[in-house]
């Protein structure tokens, strides 16, 4: 690549780096069971002299015993390794392969042709650089092979080589190879694919799979394996912000702690500020511990054990990023989903979310709808069937470091879990977060106020309401708390008759102790504000002096006051305890309004005439105010 000389010049580490990762080239191979798939690896292994003496005379053996192809060798015994596909005719696992030529190093993720290829194509294939897709010429463009495309599409692979397989059978008929290449091309051109080479081949033959075949001399492309040694792909994510998810805490004793995991992207150094995803926690890179020993710098696809300058907790799962470019943390997504399993995904249903090193409980909490792989269109639907694909909100039990799919494959993909089973049942791609008050948690997080509300997804709030004795305020109270709890939000309802029954029991109506009174309540619900939650107070509070108290311990804005005002005699007449009528029988003393005062709110936030107004009407006007307010649209998608 021509910019290298100009980086020779300019970062020789750059440069260095850039050709230690240079030979690498990930592919994947993915086509139905007769495609002739395993063939064609074994033809790339095959005739680049690929294989051991001894692997070689055990085929040979293996071939003439199962005779599928004559007195040759079966070129796909070589692929099929395992006793019990061969027996049934179906490669049944992944696979990987490593091999090399003279200019470059390949890592081939073969993918099984049956039902269950999207678990290889989805999980160890998206790190791929090129998909190789197989299409027997005789049948062309199939469901599977928009079905593959798309999934390449989805998994970022940005190049793809369609082996037009199988033309021996076809004698080579150019017209019939065109034919493919141009539906598959008009198909495809939405996909966003950064090229697209179509092969006319024969893996069993071996026309263009490494040597240029003459069956085609109409064919004018790179072979295969040319094709692979030239193709310009991107060279991964080493410009990609740093990135070790945490696989453990390596702790041998009392004096070394070490954290350790493969790097998923980027590079490290020693020296370097970190950030703990999702804690937030902060310190600077100590020392590079590796198999080999200790490294000044370290890039991704490394194993590393990372030491610290500082003591700061970090667990499985954690990512470990430099401080200039933090993942994300949160616990709500709009994801991409390839169900994967037989069983139906069910919306609402706990599966297990796995990603890097952490697995979590989750749900799809809404499945916005299915993609059609046909013309891409977006179809309505209440469940995924196997092998469909489909949009989705995700809701996790706790946060997750991520980085959206789009910039960073590594950290952006998961798979789901059945809780039963633990079988692979779904795999997706992350593509964004549903909270956006997610740099809460940037600073060195202690859990207070704002990490609370966060993760409700609400600004606390005091509402207090203020009022007679039967002005209706419990009554509007408990309509507010029951429609914000329908909602979903966090709510705590305090009120004059429950309180004083156990906290204030030894208070009565006396000017001092309703003052101690109100105190108290003041002080609980500054607890309950602070715990994160929208907290409703429902006491007659007669006094100016301590209703302002209340408000005086709280934030700016957090203390609502609602005046609930019912007329003396409307709620005498109402006397829904009768207590107004004891207390004009002079059995009650001090009571509110008859012989205690009552100094009513000079201006309170909101005021509910109870005479014109319903108790719904008041928690409608309410919940509206908070709501434009903005008490609790944090955090909704
Ligand atoms: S406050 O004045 O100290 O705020 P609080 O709201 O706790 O009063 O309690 C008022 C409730 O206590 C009333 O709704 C009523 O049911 C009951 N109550 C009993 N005695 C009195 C009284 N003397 N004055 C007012 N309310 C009373």
């Amino acid at each position: 690549m021509a910019h290298h000389d100009d980086l020779i010049a300019t970062d020789i580490h750059a440069y260095l780096r850039a050709q230690e990762n240079k030979s690498y080239l990930r592919f994947i191979t993915c086509g139905s069971v007769d495609d002739g798939k395993s063939t064609l690896i074994g033809r790339l292994l095959y005739d680049s002299k690929l294989i051991y003496e001894d692997q070689l005379a055990s085929i040979e053996k293996d071939s003439k015993k199962s005779g599928t192809q004559g007195d040759r060798i079966d070129l796909a015994l070589l692929v099929d390794g395992l006793a019990a596909e061969r027996e049934q005719g179906i490669t049944i696992d992944v696979a990987y392969r490593f091999f090399s030529t003279d200019k470059r190093k390949f890592i081939v993720a073969d993918t099984p042709g049956h039902v269950q290829y999207t678990r290889n194509m989805a999980t160890g294939a998206s790190t791929a650089d090129v998909a190789v897709l197989l299409i027997d010429a005789r049948y062309g463009v199939q469901e599977q092979t928009r079905r593959h495309a798309f999934i390449a599409s989805l998994l970022g692979i940005r190049h793809v080589v369609v082996a037009v397989n199988k033309m021996d059978l076809l004698d080579f008929d150019q017209r019939a190879f065109n034919e493919i290449d141009a539906s598959f091309r008009e198909f495809a051109a939405d996909l966003g694919f950064a090229d697209i080479v179509c092969i006319p081949m024969s893996a069993l033959e071996g026309d263009n799979v490494i040597t240029p075949s003459e069956n085609t001399c109409w064919y004018h492309g790179p072979t295969l394996l040319e094709y692979l040694e030239t193709a310009d792909v991107d060279g991964g994510t080493l410009n990609a912000p740093f990135r070790l998810p945490v696989q453990w805490v390596n702790r041998p004793n009392l004096d070394f702690r070490g954290f350790s995991g493969t790097i998923a992207s980027g590079t490290v150094e020693v020296g370097d500020d970190i950030i703990v995803v999702p804690s937030g926690k902060r310190s600077t890179v100590k020392d590079i511990v590796t198999f080999d020993g200790n490294r000044k710098i370290a890039r991704e696809d490394m194993a590393v054990t990372l030491t610290l300058k500082d003591e700061i907790d970090i667990s499985r799962g954690d990512i470990i990023c430099k401080t200039d470019a933090p993942a994300e943390q949160a616990d709500q997504f709009q994801a991409q989903v390839i169900w994967m399993a037989e069983q139906r995904l069910f919306p609402g249903r706990e599966y297990l979310l796995k990603t890097g090193n952490k697995t979590i409980p989750a749900k799809v909490s809404k499945l916005k709808h299915r993609i059609d792989i046909n013309d891409f269109s977006q179809v309505a639907a209440n469940t995924l069937e196997l092998n469909e694909i489909g949009v989705v909100t995700l809701s996790l039990n706790a946060p997750i470091a991520f980085d959206p799919y789009s910039d960073n494959r590594a950290t952006g993909a998961f798979i789901l879990i059945d809780r039963q089973t633990h079988e692979t049942i779904g795999a997706g791609m992350l593509n964004f977060s549903l909270r956006r008050a997610k740099n809460v948690l940037w600073q060195d997080l202690d859990v207070n106020k704002a990490a609370r509300s966060e993760q409700k997804g609400q600004k606390p709030a005091l509402l207090w309401f203020t009022g007679l004795s039967g002005s209706g305020k419990s009554t509007i109270a408990n309509l507010v708390d029951k429609r914000l709890m329908d909602m979903g939000r966090h709510t705590y309802t305090l009120d004059g008759d429950n309180v004083r029954h156990g906290l204030n029991r030894d208070l009565n109506f006396s000017k001092a102790d309703r003052i101690e009174n109100i105190r108290r309540i003041g002080e609980v619900a500054k607890l309950m504000v602070d715990a994160g939650l929208i907290t409703m107070a429902s006491f007659i509070s007669p006094y100016r002096a301590e209703r302002q108290m209340a408000r005086e311990l709280l934030e700016d804005g957090e203390f609502i006051e609602i005046y609930v005002n019912t007329p003396l005699d409307v709620a005498e007449a109402r006397d829904v305890k009768g207590l107004y009528a004891r207390a004009r029988a002079g059995e009650i003393k001090n009571f509110t309004g008859i012989d205690s005062d009552y100094e009513h709110p000079e201006n309170p936030e909101i005021i509910v005439d109870t005479v014109k107004m319903s108790a719904e009407e008041a928690a409608d006007l309410i919940v509206d105010h908070l709501s434009e307010r903005g008490f609790f649209n944090v955090g909704e998608g």
